[in-house]
């Protein structure tokens, strides 16, 4: 680490039965690069003290308010404050908590979807590179090696020509109102906490994510059919979309929430000239790569032929699998390192500098925006193309 001492953090959510906050401290601990020393866990002071008690953190820094905690972190000295906060609350309050701390200078790390309007999505943008901090958007996808493996391949011109791509990310846990059971159901189909989308927003927008990582490859334009199966949900729960990218590929992005049977089943199939490939989530360990003059090829994580940027972010030999938690944990450590680099005021190694940022969320929050408008509009064909602010 440029610093010589650990990155220390401090945590936005993730309380008790959260579920992804303890996915975050679980892989921003794995290198031991990084260290939780504040929180504010909860909108509930006292379950918000209850967690912190539970993480056996100092007292003093388990805050009532995100507002207390940007404040009162701010004020001790560089070193013992945080150096970032991580957002992991209901997609409607991370633009407040991540402006509130941008302004106080701190580094962000986020969930996704980044925000819940496009508007907020821009001001982020522009708060990002006004106060010139590092902000990395969990997308944890890319976070695979083998989807870096995926993308050198493409990069390298392996498949040749890219024509069609095909993802899709079914799950099955939303096919019956179970809004009053789950606490997780009921705010990803409560709009005002949700945003405009429930199943776009929440893993259409992982597939967007995927897909663009993997080929580099704009979206110029989509057509999007959006359903509600669930009788009572206010929210989209299914949804179809039409793709066609800048390079004149085309492309099928399906994200549902009512596929009974499915799992966390994203899958990438990826078309070129030359090759295909496969990359499933639930087997993240195997690349497929396939060819029609010549048999099929299995990439399997871990193996010294992969990728130096695959290799640099994978852990185990071959034959141990590693997933969900190593692959938040290639975000947080790259994060950490480019923000260790930037207090240093050396430069990161580059691919430390490989993680999601608040681009990516922006692009993210304009995909879900345009595709809803879309489905509105009886499945319009509708420009997508995303210019960051300048
Ligand atoms: N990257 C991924 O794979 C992935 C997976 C799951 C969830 N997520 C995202 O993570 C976020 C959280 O999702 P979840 O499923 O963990 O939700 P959750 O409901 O399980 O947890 C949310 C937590 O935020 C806390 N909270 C709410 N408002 C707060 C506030 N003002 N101050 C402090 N704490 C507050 C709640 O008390 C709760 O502990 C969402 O944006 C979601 O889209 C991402």
């Amino acid at each position: 680490m440029a610093l010589g001492r650990k990155i220390r953090y401090g945590m936005v959510g993730g309380g008790p039965g959260a579920f992804i906050g303890a996915v975050h401290r679980k892989a921003a601990a794995l290198d031991g690069e990084i260290e939780l020393v504040a929180g504010c866990f909860s909108s509930s002071p006292e379950k918000s003290q209850a967690q912190g008690r539970e993480l056996l953190l100092d007292p003093s820094r388990v805050y009532n308010s995100y507002q207390e905690m940007a404040e009162k972190e701010s004020k001790l000295p560089p070193g013992e404050r945080i150096d970032f906060v991580a957002i992991v609350t209901p997609n409607n309050t991370h633009f407040e908590i991540a402006k509130t701390f941008i302004e106080a200078g701190f580094h962000v790390v986020c969930d996704k979807p980044m925000t819940t309007t496009i508007e907020e999505a821009e001001e982020l943008v522009r708060l990002v590179q006004k106060h010139d901090v590092v902000f990395a958007l969990t997308h944890n996808y890319t976070g695979y090696p083998m989807v870096k493996q995926a993308r050198e391949l493409v990069r390298s011109g392996h498949l040749g020509e890219i024509r069609k791509i095909v993802v899709e990310y079914p799950q099955g846990w939303l096919a019956k109102l179970v809004e009053g059971e789950s606490k997780q159901a009921s705010w990803r189909t409560d709009p005002k906490q949700a945003g405009v989308s429930s199943c776009i927003g929440d893993i259409g927008s992982h597939a967007e994510n995927l897909a663009h990582y993997i080929t580099g490859l704009e979206m110029a334009e989509i057509c999007a059919d959006l359903t509600t199966f669930v009788s009572g949900r206010q929210l989209d729960d299914d949804g179809n979309i039409l793709v066609r990218y800048e390079n004149g590929a085309r492309g099928i992005l399906y994200a549902s929430q009512i596929s009974v049977g499915e799992e966390n089943n994203l899958r990438i199939r990826v078309y070129g000239t030359e090759a295909s490939l496969e990359w499933h989530q639930e087997y993240p360990t195997d690349l497929w790569v396939r060819y029609n003059d010549q048999p099929a090829r299995l990439y399997r994580m871990g193996n010294p032929y992969n990728s130096d940027i695959a290799k640099h972010f994978t852990r185990l030999p071959a034959g141990h699998p590693e997933a969900f938690i190593e692959a938040f944990a290639n975000i947080y450590r790259s994060a950490a390192r480019t923000m260790a680099a930037k207090i240093a005021g050396t430069e990161p190694h580059p691919f430390d500098t490989d993680f999601p940022t608040v681009i990516d969320g922006a692009r993210g929050v304009h995909f879900i925006h345009k595709a809803v408008e879309s489905a509105r509009s009886n499945a319009k064909w509708l420009d997508v193309r995303y210019t960051p602010p300048a």
